[in-house]
């Protein structure tokens, strides 16, 4: 899809819901091994937070497309040491062909794609993370064969995970029910973003009430109930967030059919059960395998290989 060459990936909204849907099967076909695009392109890797799946996923994704990988944290560059983004923006993009940043403020990735010409990915931010929600969009579609019409419910903290799936949602037309503590909602203009987009092909619900968010849903998904910057409050909130847990009563409220999704790394015991986590109706490890294939798809496509 040529419409993708160059492009950045800062929000999930940066895709139109026939380039999501494109994305996703592409990625599909990947899985199968029914396409093998060839990339000999670099990839640099700018994180400021910590990161498992996401590192390593791009990294291998870019190694299968004949690239290669430049792990640029910001401990081991200049940019540990203060030099401005812009700068650094600048210079980065004469060496590499396409960089995903992981950060904390979503105006940092904003800032960076001012500055440099080469595409620029959202490897997470505190506002959003798009390449995982294509990932959880590819695992509802193998569950399901269908997007469109399902009901998806999220459970616990309104955070990057939240905003990215109010957006993913409503591009493809899932119903989604966030249902968190009061307080701890997703933020406003998101869901109203969301809603926009999503017109009359779905609905977007938020409450507190986990049990009614969770009847007769289709895929419960939840994620920690404190991110990476949060950790002083993290004590504080799990008694707050408590009700809010899927564990294997509120997963029998669910559809018969339900799956259950975690972006990972998952805090057992608390925003989920150990059961329900090694349980029949987890999905958790494909989700995580699909990352590898969504974000090589992503790289393709904005590297002008499909
Ligand atoms: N889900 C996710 O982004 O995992 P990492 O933080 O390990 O990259
Ligand atoms: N909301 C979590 C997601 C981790 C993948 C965080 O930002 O820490």
């Amino acid at each position: 899809m040529e419409a993708l060459k160059g492009r950045d990936l800062l929000s999930l909204a940066d895709l139109s819901a026939a380039e999501l849907l494109f994305l996703l099967k592409f990625a599909a076909q990947l899985k199968a091994g029914e396409v093998r695009p060839s990339c000999p392109k670099t990839l640099g890797l700018l994180f400021s937070k910590a990161s498992t799946r996401t590192r390593v996923s791009f990294s291998v994704a870019m190694h299968h497309l004949g690239g290669q990988v430049l792990d640029l944290n910001a401990s081991v560059t200049q940019v540990g040491r203060g030099e401005p983004l812009e700068d650094t923006a600048r210079v980065l993009d004469r060496y590499l062909d396409v960089v995903a940043i992981r950060t904390f403020a979503q105006s940092e990735v904003e800032t960076f794609a001012d500055y440099a010409k080469i595409p620029v990915i959202n490897a997470l931010t505190d506002l959003e993370h798009p390449c995982q929600i294509l990932a959880d969009l590819l695992t509802v579609q193998e569950s399901f064969g269908q997007l469109e019409g399902l009901t998806l419910t999220y459970l616990g903290d309104g955070n990057n995970i939240t905003h990215s799936l109010l957006i993913g949602c409503a591009l493809v037309g899932i119903n989604l029910r966030v249902a968190t503590p009061t307080g701890y909602e997703p933020l406003p203009e998101v869901v109203t973003q969301a809603k926009a987009l999503a017109g009359d092909r779905s609905i977007i619900t938020l409450t507190t009430d986990p049990e009614a968010a969770a009847k007769d849903s289709q895929v419960l998904y939840t994620d920690v109930w404190a991110s990476m910057g949060q950790e002083a409050e993290a004590d504080n909130r799990i008694p707050v967030f408590e009700p809010y847990q899927i564990n294997k009563k509120l997963l029998e409220l669910a559809a018969p059919e339900a799956i259950v999704l975690h972006c990972l790394p998952a805090h057992r015991g608390e925003e989920i059960t150990h059961e329900v986590m090694e349980g029949a109706a987890s999905r958790i490890w494909d989700q995580a395998e699909n990352r590898l294939h969504t974000q090589k798809a992503v790289l393709a496509g904005v590297l002008g290989a499909i």
